[in-house]
């Protein structure tokens, strides 16, 4: 059986060809496409089969895809694109005939008010109408989008929120990527779509909590609103465009959209899901 990854040379995607491996799938029977053969150095030292093609490029995904048996497909970064390029990745998988295609997409797609989430909800549209057989993987947030946070705190001792009591059901990307090997290696989950999140849900009174136990000193907590939070972003640095997509997901945090704590992820990979405390480490 042959496994390809898109999006293979990115955080998640080379987390996701390690975790095929542990398993004991071949490096042979792994294809990472990949748009840049540079960045697909460690995977070609892996063993792994390195095809390029780029997100768009149907006639090389279509190559790329050729003899794949099982398909995940890692969501692109947010781009006014994004789901004319997944199209073309689904595309190819349809004329290259290969079995079964797995999408990361975002909570409760296609009920949310999350900004990341009308791509994702097309995307999943797209893939159910591709008839394809196929796994929705819907990642809660990594734990590792709050390193930035901890360098801060590092620096400053605080930690700045505007999500309020809202929480975040996160977990760590190797998590994710255990859970996608999973679904690859078996078809126990055709047609199943996943609410993939840590087993224990957060709050920023908690992250500052995790943040003090890794820098081995108190964390305070400001809370502002989303204006004040914008402003001491942009104040501090931060390009005022992704100061507001900050503030901007807090405030979607603070209506709990990233909450729902679910026993899909641990029930995947057979184990809990790593503390957030560990993946800030
Ligand atoms: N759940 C969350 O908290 C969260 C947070 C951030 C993002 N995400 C989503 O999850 C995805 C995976 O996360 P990640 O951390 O692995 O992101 P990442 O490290 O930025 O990796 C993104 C991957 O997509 C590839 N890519 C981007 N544009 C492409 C294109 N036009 N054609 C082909 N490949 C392309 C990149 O290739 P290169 O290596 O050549 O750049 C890279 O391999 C992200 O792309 C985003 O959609 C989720």
């Amino acid at each position: 059986m042959t496994i390809a990854i898109t999006g293979a040379t990115g955080a998640l995607g080379s987390l996701v060809v390690g975790a095929l491996l542990t398993k004991g799938v071949p490096a042979s029977q792994i294809v990472a496409v990949a748009r840049s053969g540079d960045r697909a150095k460690t995977l070609t030292d892996q063993g792994v089969d390195v095809r390029i093609a780029a997100y768009g490029d149907v006639p090389a995904l279509t190559a790329a895809l050729a003899g794949v048996d099982r398909l995940l497909l890692i969501s692109g970064p947010e781009s006014s694109e994004r789901v004319n390029l997944h199209h073309s990745v689904i595309t190819a998988a349809q004329q290259a005939n290969v079995g079964f295609i797995a999408y990361t997409s975002a909570p409760h797609a296609d009920d949310t008010v999350l900004l990341v989430a009308p791509d994702h909800a097309a995307t999943e549209k797209l893939i159910q109408s591709s008839g394809l057989a196929h796994t929705i993987l819907r990642n809660n947030w990594y734990h590792e989008n709050y390193r930035p946070h901890l360098a801060s705190a590092r620096a400053t001792g605080k930690l700045l929120t505007s999500a309020g009591s809202g929480q975040v059901a996160s977990a760590a990307r190797a998590d994710y990527a255990e859970a996608a090997a999973v679904v690859l290696t078996s078809g126990d989950h055709d047609g199943r779509t996943y609410e993939l999140t840590g087993d224990t849900a957060w709050t920023f009174a908690d992250l500052a909590t995790a943040m003090s136990d890794v820098l081995g000193r108190p964390v305070e907590l400001v809370r502002l609103d989303t204006a004040a939070h914008t402003a001491a972003l942009t104040a501090a640095g931060l390009d005022p465009r992704l100061a507001q997509f900050v503030t901007a997901l807090e405030s979607t945090i603070a209506t709990g959209a990233l909450a729902d704590a679910t026993s899909d992820l641990s029930t995947l990979i057979g184990r809990p899901t790593t503390p957030l405390v560990e993946g800030l480490r």
